[in-house]
């Protein structure tokens, strides 16, 4: 008998996805003579019951296309999905029977979750109750583990650092310091990398709290030795030691009910008061979660797609497609979700900036 295979995009969007329902879809139907259908907007059509077969067509000429022809929600969390109340009271019910419910009705073997640490959550739930899912890491974050990377982060790290190499002009026509606060939540992959490759001079990670007095210390001694503009990357999740993060709001019906931001605005005013320096802040914001995929994150969507197609005609269940060493590989969902993947104190980026005079403010 035809089988039937399931897709949704759950989560904060990034480059990439379409190119992983492309890769999911055309593998299905060319390989495995199988069906697909989308379902829409995360976990909430699933909740309210919505999708639409997805066609040969349908996932055509979408490779370079950013966001998800299929939508997405961050607030759909069928085992606490809010329906009332205020942000600091929500009222939480447990959907997710309706969820198994609905998804029986699509006549589906296999649900492909395409998501973030909060998606594969709460596909491991799921699962839990007898779901058959698949997962792909996908987040600007890359902060899942298990994987060497998540699709998505690369073309955030190139937009942010084409916007870095854009401030740097700026900066050096006014011998400003510059401050450019990028997403990344609690991990510092997306600073590191784009702070690295944009050149910049300090960069500021939550996996290592700072110290202001070094920090400012630095963009000094940068004008003592006659370099008069400094560029700061900082985290949205980098916090001072000792300090708390800022957070720029609390949404009561997201999985994840921090959205933080506005450390760059805190720091600028620091420096400012401590050296006199004059500072401006840039924050990149959803800039990094929109447009066309890069070339690499293409290829591993790709991969990633045809991987989930197959294990789905193989009626596996639990898994998630991963990257290692350049290959593709499935490992448990529970392990990929058990910790975030944070940036290791000793890894070799962090070494390797401080070698060329990058600075952590430690
Ligand atoms: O997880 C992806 C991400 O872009 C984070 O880097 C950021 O903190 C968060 O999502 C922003 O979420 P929202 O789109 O709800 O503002």
């Amino acid at each position: 008998m035809k089988k039937t295979i399931a897709i949704l995009t759950a989560g904060g969007d990034c480059p990439g996805i379409n190119a992983v329902i492309r890769a999911v879809a055309k593998t299905a139907i060319n390989d495995h003579g199988m069906d697909v259908v989308g379902i829409e907007d995360g976990f909430l059509g699933l909740i309210e019951g919505r999708w639409r077969q997805l066609g040969y067509e349908d996932v055509s000429d979408i490779i370079t296309r950013g966001g998800t022809i299929l939508g997405t929600s961050n607030k759909s969390d069928p085992f606490g999905f809010v329906v009332d109340g205020d942000v600091e009271h929500p009222e939480r019910v447990d959907v997710s029977d309706t969820v198994i419910k609905n998804f029986e009705r699509i006549g589906a073997s296999s649900l492909i979750a395409i998501g973030g640490d909060g998606t594969l959550s709460i596909s491991e739930k799921l699962r839990g109750k007898g779901l058959p899912v698949i997962g792909i890491p996908k987040t600007i974050d890359n902060d899942v583990s298990c994987t060497d990377y998540t699709f998505g982060f690369d073309s955030a790290v190139a937009t942010a650092t084409e916007a870095i190499d854009k401030i740097h002009t700026t900066a050096q026509s006014h011998h400003r310091v510059m401050i450019i606060e990028v997403m990344g939540r609690y991990v510092g992959w997306l600073a590191l990398c784009s702070g690295t490759a944009g050149g910049g001079d300090v960069i500021l990670i939550p996996e290592i709290p700072y110290d202001i007095g070094i920090v400012c210390n630095r963009l000094v001694e940068r004008g003592k030795r006659g370099k008069r503009f400094t560029i700061v990357v900082v985290s949205e999740g980098a916090k001072e030691s000792g300090g708390e993060l800022v957070v720029k709001k609390v949404v009561k019906d997201s999985h994840d009910r921090l959205r933080l931001g506005g450390i760059a605005e805190v720091l600028a005013a620091e420096v400012e008061k401590r050296t006199g320096l004059e500072t401006r802040v840039t924050v990149l914001g959803h800039l990094q979660r929109g447009g066309t995929p890069t070339a690499f994150d293409r290829v591993l969507a790709t991969r990633f797609g045809r991987e989930a197609a197959t294990l789905a005609c193989q009626s596996s269940t639990g898994v998630m497609v991963a990257l290692k060493c350049g290959d593709i590989v499935t490992v448990p969902i529970k392990d990929a979700v058990a910790e975030l993947k944070k940036v290791p104190r000793d890894h070799h980026l962090i070494a390797t900036a401080e070698s060329v005079g990058m600075s952590f403010g430690v």
